[in-house]
């Protein structure tokens, strides 16, 4: 279990059980059932002390906001709100939680490469307080849609790859989101916001990609926003993109690191006056979650594999599938003992691919025991489908030795709600 990516609040308790912010984890497990979402509280709140401690400690001029896509719950947007964060929202949906947590929307930034009508209506009338604008399309759409001026951000692919997986780069020329440098839609789509009667043209937005080791790039990437930057940017956001460990053997840079980093070229090219803003999602949320299965099936083929089959898989895990992720995994009753048997983790779905961890070491095991998965705290939840008519798992938050499910597990009947 060392070095593996759990939270920092993790321990086990006499009878060798993994315990998380004061929870026994074979007792979650029994309690709220399997497959469920573990989320250690402690986790999530000092991710968000650590971005908004780096920032004060450099500058007087920021704002972190939580990229809600990462685990749009509304426990989480309220638990944020009230660490200080602002938040990100994608579409009406991320909005009406955001909103529905209490959310000031002054502080509610609002993104989409395809904002429809209806979600710039919900914007307007809920009082968002500022459109990061990705289209010359949503431009028009907002001035026949807006009934009153909007604070909004150009945002701008300024043809940086950082090294990542290419489903997960955004910065690139090729690509769906935002007003390219190179090719001088960024500058035109200034401009054409700077001639709006309903967008009030605040600043730049950029971001270059998701779980990124290697932070150069964003450095190359604020001096590239500069080259564009007028006297009426008097903000700069960055985006997300700081990586995580999935695996004992990751070494991601600190959230310090990052913010140095950001903070150091944006005062440089920007100078002090303008404020720098991130939107992490991953790096507050993704180390704070552990799933819990239980295995179900254990298949030996002598001399080929050994299938351990769990009672999730990729409706509540698609990222091994999606992006080849990997990922480690205990046993709740025993994570300190030596893995001793070399096997593959299954999901419980109608495919060969519903694979969630290719090799992995585990003591010995058996039908019935609880297979702890870490470090899949954000984008799980969020992409979780009911691919086999599989109810979705609960949310559950370990705080300080209690329990609570913030959402409750989807049940069959739930799969039928909507059919008319
Ligand atoms: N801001 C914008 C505009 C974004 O598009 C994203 C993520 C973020 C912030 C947050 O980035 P983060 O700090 O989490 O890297 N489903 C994929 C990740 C997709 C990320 C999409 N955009 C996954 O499971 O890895």
């Amino acid at each position: 279990m060392a070095g593996m990516p759990f939270p920092a609040a993790t321990s086990t308790n006499d009878e060798g059980h993994l315990v998380v912010d004061g929870c026994d984890l074979v007792e979650i497990a029994a309690e709220f059932g399997t497959p469920a979402y573990l989320f250690s509280v402690s986790e999530m709140r000092s991710r968000a002390r650590a971005y908004l401690e780096a920032f004060s400690a450099r500058s007087d001029r920021f704002e972190v906001l939580f990229a809600s896509k990462a685990l749009p719950v509304t426990a989480a947007y309220r638990l944020f709100a009230e660490q200080g964060l602002s938040v990100d929202v994608a579409s009406g949906g991320e909005l009406t939680m955001a909103l529905a947590a209490g959310y000031d929307p002054q502080r509610i930034y609002m993104h989409g490469n395809n904002k429809t009508d209806k979600e710039l209506e919900l914007a307007d009338r809920s009082g968002v307080g500022t459109l990061i604008v990705d289209s010359f399309d949503e431009i028009e759409r907002c001035e026949r849609i807006l009934d009153r001026k909007v604070d909004a951000m150009v945002r701008v692919t300024p043809g940086i790859e950082p090294s990542t997986h290419d489903y997960i780069q955004t910065g690139q020329i090729d690509s769906k989101f935002g007003f390219g440098l190179e090719d001088g839609s960024a500058e035109a789509a200034i401009d054409r916001v700077l001639g709006s009667d309903r967008l009030e043209l605040v600043g730049l937005h950029c971001h270059i990609g998701s779980q990124i080791f290697a932070i150069e790039p964003f450095r190359l990437a604020v001096e590239a926003l500069a080259t564009i930057a007028g006297d009426w940017c008097q903000m700069v956001n960055l985006g997300g993109g700081l990586g995580i460990s999935y695996l004992s053997e990751d070494d991601p840079p600190e959230i310090e690191e990052y913010v140095e980093l950001k903070v150091e070229a944006v005062k440089r090219c920007f100078g002090d006056g303008v404020r720098i803003q991130v939107e992490p999602g991953r790096s507050l949320v993704g180390t704070a979650g552990l799933t819990v299965y239980t295995i179900g099936t254990v298949k030996r083929i002598p001399g080929v594999r050994t299938y351990v089959a769990v009672d999730g898989g990729m409706s509540d895990n698609l990222r091994p599938m999606l992006y080849d992720a990997r990922y480690e995994a205990v046993l709740a009753d025993r994570p300190e003992r030596e893995g001793d048997t070399e096997v593959t983790v299954a999901g419980s779905h109608c495919e060969s691919g519903d694979i969630l961890i290719r090799d992995v070491s585990l003591p010995d095991p058996a039908v019935g025991d609880i297979l702890v998965i870490p470090a899949t705290g954000a984008y799980g939840y969020a992409m979780a489908n009911n691919y086999n008519g599989m109810p979705r798992p609960p949310v559950v938050f370990l705080d300080d030795g209690s329990a609570s499910a913030v959402v409750r597990r989807e049940t069959w009947q739930d799969l039928m709600a909507r059919d008319r």
